[in-house]
């Protein structure tokens, strides 16, 4: 059994944590969220890369944590190398799933992410190494990001607003890539709206299968050593209550405050 943290500014990296944990479901799991500097998608790289290194660092220690998933295409795009720097243990991230997109597009991909991911030389050098020959449209959004973490509050999507977000893409594409972790939480709304000939790709099972096979390449035993099946944000967050209700669903218990040195 293995202590393992998924991390994400917000809610989304909880569809990434879904993946993890029906395929592995024998593991302990530690989701934190940065709500206090969300959103990743507006933050100042330097900042991020140090808030991200600070947290994991810390929790790493504090939680006998085994191995990381940065549940966030926004801060993987930037911080994975300097995690596997500092952290002695597996640090799995995700990045959009351009790969998978480009062998089944025949017409042309949307690739729909945060306004920092879709500008990152990350993301542009994937699309040049693994879809050279594909048409990439590019859509930035925050309100999607913030429309994801109100649904898993309880609030019904606003359909007309989700459709003005992707009219550049309407009619445009076959494949939508989801690059941003809390897209699959719209994953039912944004498939109405593109309609049912764009085939949606996110990076969640690939991301399970990966921390599946880095588990058993490292033979992680944890099991003397349980740690709680919990929740932490660094701020108190909005509509708590409703969040609560939300994470629930996910299997958590109420979210707590993990105290950290401001970065
Ligand atoms: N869920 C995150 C991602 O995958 C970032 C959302 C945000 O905080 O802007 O990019």
């Amino acid at each position: 059994m293995a202590n393992i943290l998924v991390f994400d500014s917000g809610v989304g990296g909880l569809s990434v944590y879904q993946e993890i944990q029906t395929l592995l479901p024998q593991h302990n799991y530690i989701y934190l969220f940065d709500n206090k500097a969300y959103p990743y998608g507006e933050l100042e790289p330097q900042r991020l890369i140090e808030r991200v290194s600070r947290f994991m660092r810390s929790m790493v220690e504090k939680h006998a944590i085994d191995l990381v998933v940065i549940a966030c295409n926004t801060a993987s795009t930037i911080v994975l190398p300097r995690l596997r720097q500092e952290l002695k243990i597996p640090v799995v991230g995700v990045v959009p799933a351009i790969k998978p997109a480009a062998a089944i597009s025949q017409k042309a991909i949307g690739l729909i992410a945060t306004p920092a991911t879709v500008v990152r030389s990350y993301t542009h050098n994937l699309i040049k190494e693994f879809a050279p020959n594909s048409k990439v449209e590019l859509l930035g959004s925050t309100r999607l990001v913030t429309m994801a973490e109100e649904k898993l509050r309880g609030t019904a999507v606003n359909l007309v607003e989700l459709q003005q977000i992707l009219t550049p893409l309407l009619n445009q594409i076959d494949t939508a890539v989801l690059g941003c972790t809390h897209f699959p939480l719209l994953r039912e709304e944004m498939q109405l709206v593109l309609g049912k000939g764009v085939t949606l790709i996110d990076s969640g099972k690939a991301i399970a299968e990966r921390v599946k096979r880095l588990l058993d390449a490292n033979m992680v035993d944890s099991s003397s050593r349980l740690s709680p099946y919990a929740i932490y944000s660094s701020a108190t967050p909005w509509e708590g209550v409703a969040l609560n209700i939300g994470l629930a669903k996910f299997g958590f218990s109420p979210v707590r405050t993990f105290p950290l040195p401001d970065a």
